[in-house]
């Protein structure tokens, strides 16, 4: 093949310069692949942790450099180049070549795919005002940060991780906070009812307002701030609009290309798509997972640097398939909730201690069997917790329920 003007080759070239991009350059190196490697980045920064944008970062605790996954000299030493504030336009899987927004071709021998996801956008009428943000990159928070006057009044739209991180940052930093969900619980994608009572609780007695089971119908203008219009009729005035209603994966590269989609690229259990050059990982990727027993889309820190891992071990030659365990973590004031597994399959929950008051956890269980943990304020349960979970083990509920027995003694 003769190559065009402005064409490069690189054995391994990454789409995405996220947590699970970044990961995998650096396991390739440190596990001694020779190789050339390119990263390329819609984002003008080099790769960085999302975790602390709703929580440290939006409050000002650290600056970004401090959220770099590696330091920026790490990428030049170790070989591994890095093309910033570049989208892939076009994957070309017969020709082995993407086309950027310049028009320039890279070819590439694998291409692995993390392109991770993008928010889910407000829809209804007024969503397009101006004080209305979404936090999923450093450029957002930036953004939010700048309105951030003393005492604004901050309405948060969705009860999920974000939007609770975001409305107890809001909160510390003396805000007035109300927070819209269409649910009757917060959390609720993400565990049981008794694990969002607590929360609910936690927001209240630290004075956020909370509207459940509300939609919000239209934003509209009001005397000198903003109205959110909820499905009630209720009126809700606020300064600024926080969104955190989930994310949609990025997957439309692979969708045109011709890769098979379905809410995620379709990978197999070695992260591989329907062709054999080509992988995606993190949260784009819908993989087959043991733990939830079918096709799954994790969105999780996890599962980015776990799925990156063995893509990299794969190209390297080893073969793997995909076995680790979901595990997932929130920080809201001074409550550390770790998750680990999914809840979503069991049919009998088991709380240990009181979950009127932290430290606690609640057990999940399918057909006795542990599947999944949710630990507050309590490291302990959650190392003996994932323990029994990756053993299959099947404790008994009497014991579990006994805070004075060790998770790890149940093994
Ligand atoms: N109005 C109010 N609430 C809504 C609306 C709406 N129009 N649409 C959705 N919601 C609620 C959902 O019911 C859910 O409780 O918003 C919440 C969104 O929660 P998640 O789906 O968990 O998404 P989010 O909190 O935005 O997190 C996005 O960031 O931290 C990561 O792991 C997290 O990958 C996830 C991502």
């Amino acid at each position: 093949m003769t190559k065009t003007e402005g064409e490069r080759n690189y054995d391994v070239l990454i789409v995405g310069a996220g947590q699970a991009g970044a990961q995998l350059a650096s396991r390739l190196r440190e596990k001694g692949f020779e190789g050339s490697i390119l990263i390329i980045g819609d984002e003008a920064v080099p790769p960085y942790e999302r975790p602390p944008l709703s929580k440290s970062y939006f409050m000002g605790e650290h600056d970004a450099e401090h959220m770099l996954i590696r330091p920026a000299s790490f990428w030049s030493e170790t070989g591994v180049d890095m093309m910033l504030g570049v989208a892939v336009e076009q994957l070309e899987p017969e020709r082995r070549r993407v086309r950027l927004a310049g028009g320039d071709f890279v070819e590439y021998n694998w291409c692995v795919l993390a392109t991770g996801a993008r928010v889910r956008k407000l829809s209804c009428p007024g969503s397009d005002a101006p004080n209305i943000f979404y936090l999923r990159s450093l450029a957002d928070v930036d953004r939010i940060r700048e309105t951030l006057a003393p005492g604004i009044r901050i309405a948060v739209i969705g009860a999920g991780y974000i939007g609770l991180e975001v409305a107890a940052a809001a909160r510390k930093a003396g805000h007035p906070v109300t927070v819209i969900e269409t649910q009757d619980r917060v959390l609720s994608r993400v565990t049981s009812s008794v694990v969002s009572n607590f929360y609910e609780r936690l927001h209240r007695s630290h004075g956020i307002t909370f509207q459940l089971g509300e939609m919000v119908e239209a934003i509209e203008d009001g005397d000198g701030c903003t109205v959110l219009r909820l499905s009630s009729g209720l009126g809700v005035e606020a300064d600024i609009i926080l969104v955190g209603i989930g994310v949609v994966a990025e997957a439309e590269l692979a969708a045109r290309a011709g890769l098979a989609c379905d809410d995620g690229i379709v990978v197999n259990d070695c992260f591989r798509t329907g062709d054999d050059r080509i992988f995606a990982i993190g949260d784009c990727a819908r993989h087959s997972n043991i733990f939830a027993g079918a096709s799954w889309r994790l969105e999780s820190v996890q599962n980015a640097v776990d799925s990156a891992n063995l893509v990299a071990d794969v190209i390297l030659g080893e073969r793997r398939t995909y076995d680790d365990l979901p595990w997932f973590w929130s920080d809201q004031y001074d409550v550390k909730l770790q998750t680990a597994g999914l809840w979503h399959l069991a049919d009998d929950i088991v709380v240990r201690g009181n979950p009127e008051q932290a430290p606690f956890s609640v057990t999940y269980l399918k057909n006795g069997q542990l599947v999944a943990v949710d630990s507050i304020n309590n490291p302990r349960d959650f190392m003996g917790a994932r323990k029994l979970i990756v053993a299959g083990a099947s404790p008994e509920p009497s014991q579990l329920a006994d805070p004075a027995v060790p998770l790890k003694s149940l093994l």
